[in-house]
């Protein structure tokens, strides 16, 4: 099938080609975002292959349908960016690839937890500027503490798990009650009781309107105060600007986020040269105890190889006319 990538950059170029050695598939790969004026550069294409910050909505469909598109690929889990109603009235089918390594993001959920609670940013600057003093480096043993977990599903999951590993007390929360995750030692409570009694809170569930902002300033004020705050999933899980106002008074003690609400205009792009507009991100950016990754937990060598080659089945499946397990409606 013919399939024009949006957002495209040079590793998906590699994984990609990499995953259709047989050349199953034809490419045409473009760097600029997925956007009403941006549908113009379809050419002949029958399929769009898009991620995570492409904005897939009615106005874009409607656009999509007008070329021809009769499939969307996304390449990555969540499908927040994608008017699922929309493709389902113009009669296109959406795919995407629902678990690749989840362990790429919940050990980068660990990372920005361990890399935040030892301050390992800094101390990486000081030893390289032959200053081998440690005031101010001082952490806290994981071992121990509760730590709670919203969403339990693939990347939740697993994230339970190493925290188990480590000793923790795990209190999880999802609609879904993952009896295994039981069984290996997490105790299931409601939303409420994950956040008043954690140490630490890490998001993994999806954006959706009942998730939207389940981080506010109402939920932060029940939270412990010092509790450490991780985010994975969705920027929008999280009321950034309540988050700042914590950080600003203590309630929150640490912030490891590798999601942001308004990323799309900033993330998966070298802007070092242009002045940042942004003025939240910016705020947050000045704390010492916060850290932001720019949405790297998916980018490792297993979940990249994972992804071009679930994306391509799923593509090779629609064309086949077989039924479509990574279907979205
Ligand atoms: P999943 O679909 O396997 O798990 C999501 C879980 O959240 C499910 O168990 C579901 O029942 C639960 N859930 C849904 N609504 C909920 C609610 N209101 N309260 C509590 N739990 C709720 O998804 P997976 O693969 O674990 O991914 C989780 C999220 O991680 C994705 O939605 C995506 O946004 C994000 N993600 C981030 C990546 C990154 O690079 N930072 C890469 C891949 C995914």
């Amino acid at each position: 099938m013919d399939i024009l990538f949006f957002s495209a950059q040079p590793y998906d170029i590699t994984y990609f080609n990499q995953a259709n050695q047989q050349n199953t598939h034809r490419f045409r790969f473009l760097e600029y975002p997925l956007n009403e004026d941006n549908t113009a550069l379809i050419k002949d294409e029958k399929a769009v292959c898009v991620f995570v910050n492409d904005k897939v909505d009615a106005a874009v469909v409607h656009k999509l349908k007008e070329k021809g598109i009769t499939l969307i690929a996304l390449r990555c889990a969540g499908f927040n960016n994608v008017d699922l109603k929309a493709a389902a009235e113009a009669g296109i089918s959406v795919v995407r690839v629902p678990a690749y390594s989840p362990h790429a993001v919940a050990e980068h959920a660990v990372t920005l937890l361990l890399a935040l609670n030892r301050k390992i940013y800094k101390s990486y600057n000081r030893v390289r500027d032959n200053n081998f003093t440690l005031a101010g480096l001082e952490g806290f043993d994981v071992y121990g503490k509760t730590v709670g977990v919203i969403g339990t599903g693939n990347i939740g999951a697993v994230f339970c798990r190493i925290m188990l590993g480590f000793g923790c007390k795990v209190l999880a929360h999802d609609v879904v009650e993952d009896a295994s995750l039981v069984q290996a030692g997490v105790t299931y409570v409601s939303q409420e009781s994950v956040l008043t009694e954690s140490d630490i809170i890490s998001l993994h569930c999806p954006l959706t309107p009942d998730t939207k902002h389940l981080i506010n300033g109402h939920s932060i004020n029940s939270m412990k105060r010092g509790v450490t705050l991780i985010n994975t999933s969705r920027g929008g899980l999280v009321d950034t600007k309540a988050v700042v106002e914590a950080l600003k008074n203590g309630h929150i003690g640490a912030l490891g986020i590798d999601v942001y609400e308004q990323e799309e205009q900033l993330f998966f792009q070298n802007l070092s040269g242009i002045i940042i507009q942004d003025d939240v991100l910016s705020r947050l950016t000045t704390f010492p105890n916060v850290l932001v990754t720019a949405h790297q937990g998916f980018f490792t060598r297993e979940a990249l190889t994972q992804i071009a080659e679930t994306t391509l089945a799923n593509i090779s499946s629609f064309e086949k006319n077989e039924p479509l397990k990574n279907a979205l409606k």
